[in-house]
């Protein structure tokens, strides 16, 4: 015999979407299973990207999820783009009185978690989703094993899939495991952490004709940078000397201050958006239903702006039985993931040289830096896009 659990919500996946998702419902009295199959060591312990917007922290804060954010995050009123050897700071406050802040991703999961421990939630690492059964009835199920190999079932008023870009929920949404919009780059990021005090104030994006780098921080002592590689490279064949030419070549005007390099990774590039958000009692948020380039920093805060909108709908749904919101979840959402979506592409076109770049290439790609940083209205629209347009109604 297999066992079955019954919660109201089933979430597969511990990142940040499910675990504020379940948080929020939480605070409407709604009662969620979260799943992972990871550990949360390895979930508190992945390195992720590290910008968010405003309104995340807004979020973050007012629902009480994460105060350490605004003692242990560091604010950031503007960021520079540099190219054609001079840097241009965008100034996020004087353009649209907003700020973003820099607190890495595995803080913010580390907050999420020990709320929902707090809290006495169920939430459970090790735990495999095999795949969603019935997602056309009003009670789907999770099939599912758990740390021990023991097969069981969740059976739920709702499925939602925040299992990320290889999500396991997705085929039960679109009817495959791929179904979606998609479009490769063909260059990569070759990310570093390094002991050393920082380089700059604030973020330095910089497009050369080396190839892109920007130069981001974690704290006093630590600084996370990265360059534009090839999305094949073998992350240990380079020497730390050779990792430090790479940087310094992209970012002239700078010199970087160098420390020992004591983690390195090679992030692809990839823009995809799912076919369908949603099928009967199954939706799915952040990366499951999306993915961005990391050039324009939305990957975390568009999945917590699906879960401001999903939630609504689950708390409409759950609690008076009216399934208006949900029927528009998609709809709603999308409009958003394909703004950021187009936001991220831009950066990411707008900053990399694409290794089949012509002379008429990299000099247009000039002229549009120039067409941004010299008009006010185009370093407004990126000022309002990097710090976030406004998030969904709660
Ligand atoms: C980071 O600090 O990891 C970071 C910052 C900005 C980005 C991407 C990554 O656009």
């Amino acid at each position: 015999m297999t066992a079955t659990i019954r919660t109201r919500v089933a979430i597969v996946g511990a990142g940040p979407a499910g675990l504020l998702l379940s948080h929020l419902l939480a605070a409407s009295g709604i009662e969620s299973i979260v799943i992972d199959q990871r550990s949360r060591d390895e979930i508190e312990h992945t390195i992720r990207a590290g910008i968010l917007e405003q309104g995340t922290v807004e979020v973050l804060t007012q629902s009480g999820a994460s105060t350490r954010v605004l003692t242990d995050g560091n604010r950031h009123e503007g960021i520079e783009l540099r190219f054609a050897g001079a840097g241009h700071r965008i100034d996020f406050a004087d353009l649209v009185d907003r700020a973003v802040w820099l607190y890495p991703q595995h803080e913010v999961l580390k907050d999420l978690i020990a709320a929902r421990l707090a809290a006495g939630q169920d939430l459970r690492f090790g735990v495999t989703a095999e795949r969603i059964e019935d997602a056309a009835s009003d009670r789907p199920r999770v099939i599912a094993t758990d740390a021990e190999g023991q097969a069981f079932e969740i059976e739920a008023d709702f499925v939602v899939g925040s299992d990320g870009s290889r999500s396991v929920v997705r085929p039960a949404v679109t009817g495959s495991s791929t179904g979606g919009y998609f479009r490769e780059y063909p260059f990569a990021w070759f990310g570093i952490l390094t002991e050393a005090p920082p380089s700059a104030d604030e973020l330095i994006y910089s497009n050369s004709p080396e190839g892109f780098a920007l130069i981001s921080q974690r704290s006093a002592t630590v600084q996370r940078m990265y360059f534009q590689c090839d999305p094949d490279v073998d992350p240990t064949s380079y020497i730390e000397d050779q990792l430090w030419d790479e940087l310094q070549k992209r970012v002239p005007g700078t010199t970087l201050r160098q420390g020992p390099i004591f983690q390195r990774d090679v992030l692809r590039f990839r823009s995809f958006v799912a076919h369908e958000l949603r099928k009967g009692r199954v939706a799915l948020v952040g990366d499951a239903a999306h993915t961005v380039p990391p050039t324009g920093a939305k990957g975390m805060n568009l999945a917590i702006a699906d879960v401001i909108v999903l939630e609504r709908a689950l708390r409409a749904l759950l609690h008076d039985g009216d399934e208006r919101l949900l029927d528009t979840y998609a709809e709603t959402a999308l409009a958003r993931i394909w703004k950021a979506q187009h936001f991220s592409w831009w950066m990411t076109s707008m900053l990399h040289v694409a290794p089949d770049a012509s002379d008429f290439d990299r000099l247009r790609q000039v002229g549009e830096l120039r067409s941004v940083v010299e008009s006010e209205a185009g370093r407004r629209y990126l000022a309002e896009a990097y710090t976030g347009w406004t998030m969904p109604e709660a």
